[in-house]
């Protein structure tokens, strides 16, 4: 009997512990915490190296003065381009397909009033982000 309720207590303490990391984790999600920062670029900032190790696989380094974007043709198209509104943090946790890059752009032009650049660069910061921040590659 003794041993039943020892172990439906093991059990308990077990779901609150797996609870509590759940909740833990949730709180300390650092893109959570990215997505609304402004614009940084400080190289000490714990928040940009963060970025920097975001994609530790691929050879490119985070760039301070492009906010953390990763170096590469089209890094400050896009950030010129990009940071007037939200900070890069949003653009860099995305692993998305091409044709949802695609369909962002619209989105960003359509309903959030971002002002287009000419086809050429549009073509770079396009690239640039299926490059970088894709699931496809
Ligand atoms: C005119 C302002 C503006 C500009 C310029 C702009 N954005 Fe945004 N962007 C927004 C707003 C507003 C949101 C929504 C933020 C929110 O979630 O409330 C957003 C959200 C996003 C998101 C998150 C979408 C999602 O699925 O939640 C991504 C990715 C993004 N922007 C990428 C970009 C990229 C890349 C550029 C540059 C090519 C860019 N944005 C330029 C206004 C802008």
């Amino acid at each position: 009997m003794s041993r039943i309720f020892s172990r439906a207590l093991a059990g308990v303490a077990a779901l609150t512990l797996a609870t509590g990391f759940a909740l833990a984790n949730t709180q300390l999600d650092p893109m959570q915490a990215l997505a609304g920062r402004p614009a940084a670029g400080n190289v000490m900032d714990p928040m940009t190296t963060l970025t920097a190790t975001a994609k530790p696989e691929a050879e490119t380094t985070a760039n301070p003065e492009f906010d953390g974007l990763p170096d590469g043709p089209g890094a400050e198209e896009t950030y010129y381009q990009c940071v007037a509104c939200h900070s890069t943090g949003i653009i860099m946790q995305q692993r998305v397909t091409d044709q949802r890059w695609d369909e962002l752009w619209v989105w960003m032009v359509d309903k959030q009033g971002m002002v287009e650049p000419d086809a050429e660069t549009k073509a770079v910061i396009l690239a640039y982000l299926k490059q970088n921040f894709s699931s496809e590659r």
